[in-house]
């Protein structure tokens, strides 16, 4: 039998700080507010000319150090992204030229959201099981304060930008036991840009572009969703709540990281919580978290993790990984 392992974590986020009291400055809201409904205390912003390749790449380039590989060693790359750097080609084939990986090994995007990462990772999985590769890089980048419609104080206080990637090998211990993926396109219009490129540039009106969210009603479809993927997970890899060490959510909300704890009848304790110093991160804020832990020491190897995210589309997955 054989599985895959993360190998090594990295992330990445970019250094402006946009703190909760500089959005006090540019929307009707407060620091109390935010605090309060959301567990966000400040989230990061990509410098001008900085783009999703690049905070791709120095998150990549981290956990490749900490699988001590180099760039050269890995087969496929998949970048979960709602923030391409171009329309085409993918954010991947830049990420594969600008880290000097070899040419001609595998390199696409995932478009799935905030549900990219998970998405990448049970993709890269099954690749790897199946023989396919030996060893891939996942990652979640995105510069969602692009997508920003700054008046809005439903999104501007949420979103930020990061990146965080792992390196996942074929191995013959677990590894990854057991990822699962779930869509549900009929809410469309809860969380989405009401325009994108095939509308034709020439209807692209003042934010059309722009991020717009029905925030109370995605928060309670997120919760009912996460709620299902942490029981499948368990369920289909024949562990219990009593066997998780860590739950590494998707870090959107800490109200909805607490329901998902509750759920698990997990301590909060054994959560990993990041949402307050980067915000929404989206795609990147599952290895984000990870990786975070990982280096503080908190994650030790052999434990059980439990990774969920749930994103616009609706999209939603989770992972049970032996660390
Ligand atoms: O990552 C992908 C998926 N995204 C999510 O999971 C996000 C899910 N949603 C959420 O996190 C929450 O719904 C929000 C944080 C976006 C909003 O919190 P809420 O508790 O659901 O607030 P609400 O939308 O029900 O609004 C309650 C009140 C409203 O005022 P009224 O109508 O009661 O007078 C809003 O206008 O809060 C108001 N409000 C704000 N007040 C101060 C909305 N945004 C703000 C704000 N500051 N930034």
């Amino acid at each position: 039998m054989s599985y895959s392992r993360i190998s090594g974590t990295g992330s990445y986020l970019p250094e402006k700080v946009l703190t909760n009291q500089y959005m006090e400055q540019i929307v009707d809201t407060s620091d109390a507010w935010i605090r309060e409904r959301t567990g966000i205390e400040e989230r990061r912003m990509a410098a001008e000319g900085e783009t999703t390749s690049d905070l791709a790449v120095n998150a990549a380039l981290k956990a490749l150090e900490a699988a001590g590989l180099q760039a050269s060693d890995i087969d496929m790359v998949v970048v979960g992204t709602t923030t391409p750097d171009k329309v085409f080609p993918s954010t991947a084939c830049i990420v594969q030229d600008k880290l000097g990986m070899r040419p001609g090994t595998i390199a696409f995007d995932l478009a799935a959201v905030c549900s990219g990462f998970m998405y990448g990772l049970s993709v890269a999985d099954k690749f790897i099981r199946s023989g396919s590769v030996r060893r891939a890089l996942v990652i979640g980048a995105e510069t969602l304060t692009r997508l920003i419609n700054w008046k809005d104080r439903g999104t501007c206080i949420i979103f930020g930008d990061g990146a965080g990637a792992v390196v996942l090998e074929s191995s013959d211990e677990p590894g990854v036991y057991a990822t699962h993926l779930h869509a549900d396109g009929g809410h469309v219009e809860l969380l989405h840009t009401p325009w994108g490129p095939s509308q034709g540039y020439e209807n692209l009106i003042d934010d059309a572009g722009k991020a717009v969210m029905r925030g109370n009603e995605v928060f309670k479809v997120a919760v009912r969703r996460l709620g299902q993927a942490v029981e499948e997970v368990l369920e289909s890899s024949g562990f219990t709540q009593s066997d998780v060490d860590w739950l590494i959510p998707h870090q959107a909300n800490i109200r909805i990281i607490q329901a998902t704890a509750k759920k698990l009848e997990l301590p909060m304790d054994q959560v990993v919580v990041t949402v307050q110093k980067h915000g929404n991160t989206s795609a990147a804020s599952v290895p984000l978290a990870l990786d975070e832990a990982v280096r503080d020491g908190r994650v030790q190897r052999g434990q059980l993790l439990l990774l969920e995210a749930f994103g616009g589309g609706f999209t939603w997955g989770s992972a049970l990984i032996r660390y």
